[in-house]
């Protein structure tokens, strides 16, 4: 599954253009998309032609209570299309969430805890790094950063960079950016220009795909329907199909990578001083228990402890050297999900290895 914020602090860049129309895209190629509307101003719920009236749970009761979840709230915009609507009310999350801990990862947790499978979780944010825009990032593993050709285009794609680098720096959470040319037209001199200077500054991030300038997108949106359903043949539909299929021959290079490497960071053995503490992302489980070298294998293993949000975790203090070890799960022997060092053992299997220095 790979999940994808859509983001940009700059307002009317195109974000919602690209998250309706790229989730369509995708469905109209056999994927199975989930679109979260995570923006109070609902528009990617207006876009499929939803009102307010037609939902009675929202993106908001994501935030607010780990009871519902996304299979509970989902719109079906058609079979394996589904969204997750939004309303005014989701402008009442932070203030509601205020005094709560762990209150910028709620989205990712209700997303891990769903059992609901998709190839891709697009998430619209709204136009401001506020708490909803740090839970889409803090859920996502990839970014897009719509850019359009406006004098302040260049400046908010600086600024989105330097959030990501902060994620990065202060919860080890690293995000696959991807800058999207939205809504250009590629004419005029002076877009030729910041064409050449996206090009110069960000290549290796810069999407193929060019989303043109084209009026369909505001009669589509006007008629409640992507623009690949409004006019198949027009260019704007050609642009979305182009750019679902250049993502999608990404798929292998960077689910893969990037969300192992993430995963691992957040949940995979933290070896400090004190020890190694485990965590491991069960949320169904009933009892979750460690064994390994340090308790020659015990079948009793270790307890760990489930916290509010779904993870499970103990910490040992384990002496230097490489110990190999399995989690217990409701009676079942797993490797770590979350740790890609492993050994063979004799049953034809693979333990986890961590590795204390
Ligand atoms: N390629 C395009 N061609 C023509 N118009 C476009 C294009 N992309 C976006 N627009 C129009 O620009 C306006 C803003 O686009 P959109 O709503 O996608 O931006 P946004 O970044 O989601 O805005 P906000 O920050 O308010 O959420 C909309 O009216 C949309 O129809
Ligand atoms: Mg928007």
């Amino acid at each position: 599954m790979r999940v994808i914020a859509l983001a940009n602090q700059k307002g009317g860049c195109g974000k919602t253009t690209t998250a309706t129309n790229l989730a369509a895209a995708l469905a109209r190629l056999d994927k199975r998309v989930l679109l979260i509307d995570n923006d109070p101003q609902g528009h990617a719920t207006l876009a499929f032609g939803f009102r307010e009236r037609d939902f009675s749970l929202s993106t908001y009761d994501l935030y607010l209570t780990s009871d519902i979840l996304i299979e509970d709230a989902f719109l079906e915009v058609q079979p394996g299309f589904h969204l997750v609507p939004a309303g005014v009310e989701l402008s009442a999350v932070e203030q509601a969430l205020a005094r709560e801990a762990g209150k910028d990862v709620r989205l990712r947790n209700n997303l891990r805890r769903s059992e609901m499978e998709y190839d891709y979780v697009l998430i619209d944010c709204p136009p401001s790094v506020s708490l909803l825009t740090f839970n889409a990032l803090l859920a996502c593993s990839e970014v897009i950063i719509p850019v359009d050709p406006s004098s302040y285009g260049l400046q908010a794609v600086r600024k989105m960079r330097e959030t990501l680098t902060l994620l990065r720096e202060k919860k080890g959470h690293d995000i696959v950016p991807h800058i999207l040319m939205s809504d250009f037209d590629t004419r005029p001199r002076f877009v030729r220009s910041l064409m050449e200077e996206l090009i110069e500054i960000y290549d290796g991030d810069l999407l193929e795909t060019i989303v043109h300038h084209t009026v369909r997108f505001k009669e589509a949106a006007g008629n409640g329907v992507p623009v690949v359903a409004y006019d198949p043949d027009s260019r704007g539909a050609l642009d979305f199909r182009n750019l679902a299929m250049e993502l999608c021959e990404q798929e292998v290079e960077v689910s893969v990578a990037a969300l192992d490497h993430w995963v691992a960071m957040l949940h995979g053995p933290q070896v400090s001083t004190a020890g190694v503490r485990f965590e491991v992302d069960f949320p169904r489980a009933k009892t979750v228990r460690i064994t390994g070298s340090f308790c020659d294998w015990s079948a009793k293993g270790l307890p760990l402890e489930k916290r509010r949000d779904g993870i499970w975790e103990c910490h040992l203090a384990l002496e230097s050297g490489s110990h190999a070890y399995r989690f217990v799960v409701d009676g079942a022997w797993l490797p770590d999900p979350h740790n890609s060092n492993t050994q063979p053992n004799e049953f034809g299997g693979a333990n986890s290895l961590v590795v204390v220095s």
